[in-house]
């Protein structure tokens, strides 16, 4: 993995608990050397430890992989505010609703930013009766190709694969569809409102 709990975290969420590093490590078990070496990068905590320690520190697991105490935070999830995870080893193609840990070949994977497509990366959007046939101009090659196109609507989510020397091209049932994305697997995730 790439990225797995980091010492920064455990400090602030140490510190924020008003507790020393012997008090963190004697509720996990551990030396207060431990944690001092958890603390200075000197040393990651064994995977055995995760639990307890997320448990001592009064966050869950995923909060404390995420890097962030997310519990204050506005958890209603909302489809058009989900995230696309992309895996660079196997191209696996992930959309999660909500704060997530994703990861894939054994990669931590980072959500992805959608930006405004440039001039390459323009969707095309031909709305029919039912539905958005969405197309782009751009390269289908193995080395620089669209990966996938999605339509996004409050309820759900349209996810269409697309392989080189295919068509970058995908229909999506209009069902109230707000986001349309494209994928670029050179120069990452696009959207558009619709
Ligand atoms: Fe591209």
């Amino acid at each position: 993995m790439d990225k797995y709990v980091t010492g920064a975290v455990i400090r602030k969420l140490r510190e924020d608990k008003k507790m020393t590093q012997e008090e963190l490590a004697e509720k996990v078990f551990v030396s207060s050397k431990a944690v001092s070496k958890w603390e200075t990068g000197q040393g990651f905590p064994d995977v055995s430890l995760i639990e307890p320690l997320a448990k001592a520190l009064g966050i869950s697991v995923i909060e404390l992989l995420s890097g962030e105490d997310i519990k204050n935070l506005n958890r209603a999830s909302n489809m058009t505010r989900g995230k696309f995870y992309v895996c660079p080893v196997c191209g696996n193609v992930i959309h999660a609703t909500g704060e997530a840990v994703v990861s894939c070949c054994g990669i931590t994977l980072p959500p992805l930013e959608a930006e405004a497509p440039d001039e390459e990366h323009r969707l095309l959007a031909e709305r029919s009766e039912d539905e958005y046939r969405v197309e782009l101009r751009h390269p289908m090659t193995r080395e620089h190709h669209i990966t996938f196109l999605a339509a996004v609507s409050d309820q759900g989510i349209q996810l269409v694969k697309l392989y080189p020397e295919w068509n970058a091209e995908a229909r999506f049932r209009i069902d109230g569809v707000r986001d349309l994305y494209a994928c670029c697997n050179q120069h990452g995730l696009f959207r558009i409102r619709v």
